[in-house]
């Protein structure tokens, strides 16, 4: 039986991929081989040495100690793209909101519903001119990232006739042949800063992205613009966007991520972490981490980790060798001497590398004995090695 630990509520959805004859789920506890996570903290979790892979439900991994995860051995898996309709669904609510008065609106509406008053209906037609609102057509969007959601937003909102611009370095072949051809690029982000009517933003929180949108990039900002957060709370420097609304430069901030400070200002309209929180955005979640952590622990495959490349092979009949390492000099030659020492022969390999660290797969036909493990195990470098056998 494989203990899997769930970390927070995930959709059942996951039985289907891990059934509970073969996985035992956990709330609690210690000793877990596989693990699932939305949103709980991770980073002062210590880690059980047999953990060998976890899976976010979701996209960001900024809750994951991803790189101690490396060291140990740990594969982090994310689902991305797997929420990215129900994100994008949001971002354009919250352009709407941004530019027509709903929500003050409403208010207005469910006061005069809380003091008993009559004639609604009439008195509507004379209150309505208070809450006259923009549209977005013909309004220009700049979307910063452009991975699984912020192509989809970019494109919806080309079907809703906004001129779109969208700004990403790291553009994907797979994300640019999905791009609207509608969609233009800009060479930096600063030449889309200072013409968009409204700035999205689709990128993770890193180290580098941090606080970027700070004083300087609102220098670049068109005045009256509209800023959109839906990725992460630690992108924005506070203090910069708080200014920017006094000084009109930005007029809306519309956010996912609220917090204490934000929230006081009027012009920010804040929403509790609601992007992915449709049951089809949580089912796919699910369905494609338990999907990823089953494939890693079945064939030792890997698809959509954060830490490790991509690497993945059909298993033919007969064991394998997965290796992670360190992405250093001369590892292949000690993995196949450690091999050929015992006469093995290898049926296929497969080694990519990613920054840091690599991952190495190895088929062979005869079983490897524990020896063989332990002298693999043993190189410098080598982190973890896991005996997959011995029918496909
Ligand atoms: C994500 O990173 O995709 C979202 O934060 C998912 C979630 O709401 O848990």
């Amino acid at each position: 039986m494989v203990t899997v630990k769930k970390f927070n509520k995930i959709s059942d959805i996951v039985y289907t991929q891990m059934p509970q004859e073969r996985y035992r789920f956990i709330e609690e506890g210690e000793d877990y081989d596989l693990a699932l996570v939305r949103s709980a903290q991770l980073h002062e979790t210590i880690f059980p040495k047999k953990l060998l892979a976890i899976a976010r439900a979701g996209a960001g991994v900024n809750n994951l100690p991803v790189e101690r995860c490396s060291e140990e051995g740990i594969v982090v898996f994310n689902t991305p793209g797997a929420n990215a309709n129900a994100v994008k669904e949001l971002v354009l609510c919250g352009m709407m909101l941004a530019c027509r008065r709903i929500v003050p609106g409403i208010q207005w509406v469910e006061q005069q519903r809380d003091e008993g008053a009559a004639d609604v209906d009439k008195r509507m037609e004379k209150a309505k001119k208070d809450f006259v609102g923009g549209e977005i057509a013909g309004k220009t969007l700049g979307v910063i990232g452009l991975g699984a959601i912020g192509v989809m937003v970019a494109n919806a909102a080309v079907a809703l006739g906004m001129e779109v611009i969208g700004y990403d370095p790291f553009l994907s072949v797979d994300a640019a042949l999905r791009l609207s051809r509608s969609v233009k690029l800009a060479k930096t982000q600063e030449e889309l800063l200072g013409k968009c009517d409204f700035l999205t933003l689709h990128l993770p929180q890193t180290e580098k992205t941090k606080g970027m949108i700070n004083e300087s990039a609102i220098a670049a900002i068109k005045p009256g613009a509209v800023l959109l957060n839906f990725a992460r709370g630690g992108l924005i420097d506070d203090e910069a966007v708080l200014a920017a609304l006094d000084a009109e430069i930005l007029a809306r901030y519309v956010t996912d991520f609220p917090n204490d400070r934000i929230i006081r200002h009027p012009k920010v309209i804040a929403m509790p972490h609601l992007g992915a929180s449709t049951p089809e955005a949580e089912e796919n979640c699910a369905r494609m981490a338990a999907a990823q952590l089953e494939e890693y622990l079945v064939n030792g495959n890997i698809k959509n980790s954060v830490n490790f490349p991509d690497c993945e092979y059909p298993r033919g009949e007969g064991w394998r060798i997965a290796i992670i390492n360190k992405n250093v000099t001369n590892m292949m030659g000690q993995i196949t001497a450690v091999l050929a020492q015992r006469q093995f022969n290898i049926e296929h390999m497969l080694n990519h590398s990613r920054g840091p660290w690599a991952y190495t797969l190895i088929d062979l036909l005869e079983q490897p004995d524990p020896a063989c493990a332990d002298a693999l195990a043993a190189i410098d470098g080598v982190v973890r090695v896991r005996v997959i056998g011995g029918n496909a």
